[in-house]
């Protein structure tokens, strides 16, 4: 969406993952003081974004506007606005395309342009529409591109991130996300929701592999709300999927409870080697380069903003490359037990990004973003030993 908004994927924290719709206002500024007091602001998270749940049951009988729940937010939904920003952050919130929420709270259809000025008047600098009640997929992309233009029209830079399932019809076009999305959205889901376990990371990397060139400043491919530090996997499998949410160029929005985060979990969430990959400011989505023919390993790698990007980079054709300095690489096992991962260098140069070069001897400095060190220079590839099960090496 060309609103000068997400020129790099946008991060920040969501309510949903931990909370559910178990939660107060109370609960929501202690996020915020822990968004500030953990370093996740400054390592980039701004946004603090309410999921479902927020609104009263129906909306006012007279007015026809949303309201929010009294119980949860006795000091209502502008003073916690106000709450949030005094911390330096910005306030996200959530609406459904359908008549109702997923968890059956009244839905914004055919309420678009008033929903937008209301949330508009509670200074929301971010909106999250989902889809539910809504099984015309038809009046759904209705829905979604009104929404668009409703925010467009605002007073206010507005993030507009899309959850819109699978398919919608768009001038009578049956259309994917990353299809559609793209011209109306600073960010759309590309999948079913994640859950806390590894074989949903995986399941969505799967799907977003080779629909990475949708993502570009402006949209993004959401693979949705990181599951890190929710407490049922292992800190291999955290780093695994926080690595890879970065490289696919994935917006950032973590989801565990701030107040009882580890130290181990907040060096995940705090990276600032690992996000500057997943911000560079080129702007292009990494995908998988090489997988292993027996599924062990996979090689995922992004290319990386330069400053003398003009000599090697077509602007005018995106599918002609030559082959840029840096790369941002994760190599993922994928197996139950510990193992050795080569990485070649010419695969770097002959993926979706670059031509192959002639007869090459590439010799490559390499960075370990996770050990924060130089490892030193390699000719032709490079062996990573010991790589944890489901673990990477970045
Ligand atoms: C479905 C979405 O995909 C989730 O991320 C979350 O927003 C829930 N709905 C809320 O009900």
């Amino acid at each position: 969406l060309n609103n000068g908004l997400a020129l790099t994927p946008p991060m920040g924290w969501s309510t949903w993952n931990v909370f559910h719709c178990d939660y107060t206002e109370e609960d929501i500024m202690e996020m915020a003081d822990m968004l500030v007091a953990s370093g996740m602001l400054s390592a980039g998270y701004k946004y603090l974004n309410i999921d479902d749940c927020w609104e009263a049951s129906y909306r006012d009988p007279v007015s026809g506007m949303l309201k929010y729940n009294e119980t949860r937010f006795p000091h209502g939904m502008l003073a916690l606005s106000d709450y949030i920003h005094s911390k330096g952050l910005l306030f996200g919130i959530y609406s459904s395309s359908g008549e109702r929420t997923c968890q059956n709270y009244p839905g914004s259809w055919q309420h678009e342009f008033l929903d937008a000025a209301l949330f508009s008047s509670w200074n929301v600098d971010f909106l999250k529409l989902d889809c539910c009640y809504q099984d015309n997929i038809k009046d759904r992309a209705t829905a979604f591109i009104s929404w668009s233009k409703a925010l467009l029209i605002q007073n206010r830079s507005i993030v507009y991130s899309c959850d819109s399932d699978e398919l919608i019809l768009n001038e009578n076009n049956l259309e994917f996300p990353f299809q559609w999305a793209p011209e109306y959205c600073n960010m759309a889901r590309i999948s079913w929701d994640i859950y806390d376990e590894w074989k949903s990371t995986l399941s969505i990397i799967d799907r977003a592999a080779n629909i990475y060139y949708a993502s570009q400043p402006g949209y993004w491919n959401d693979l949705d709300i990181l599951t890190v530090g929710l407490g049922k996997q292992t800190i291999e499998e955290y780093t695994s999927q926080f690595s890879l949410w970065a490289i696919m160029s994935s917006p950032l929005i973590a989801g565990n409870d701030l107040r009882i985060m580890t130290k181990e979990i907040a060096n995940i969430l705090t990276n600032k080697e690992v996000i500057a990959i997943n911000q560079d400011k080129l702007g292009r989505s990494g995908n998988m380069i090489r997988r292993a023919l027996d599924g062990s390993y996979e090689v995922w790698a992004k290319p990386i903003y330069y400053e003398n990007i003009s000599q090697v980079y077509d602007i005018n054709n995106i599918s002609r490359f030559n082959p840029l300095p840096f790369h941002g690489v994760v190599l993922l096992n994928r197996l139950n037990i510990t193992a050795n991962i080569t990485l070649e260098f010419n695969d770097l140069f002959d993926h979706h990004l670059s031509p192959h070069p002639p007869t090459p001897i590439w010799t490559v400095s390499i960075r370990d973003l996770w050990l924060h060190q130089d490892l030193g220079e390699f000719v032709e590839n490079w062996k990573a030993i010991n790589v944890p099960a489901h673990g990477v090496r970045m």
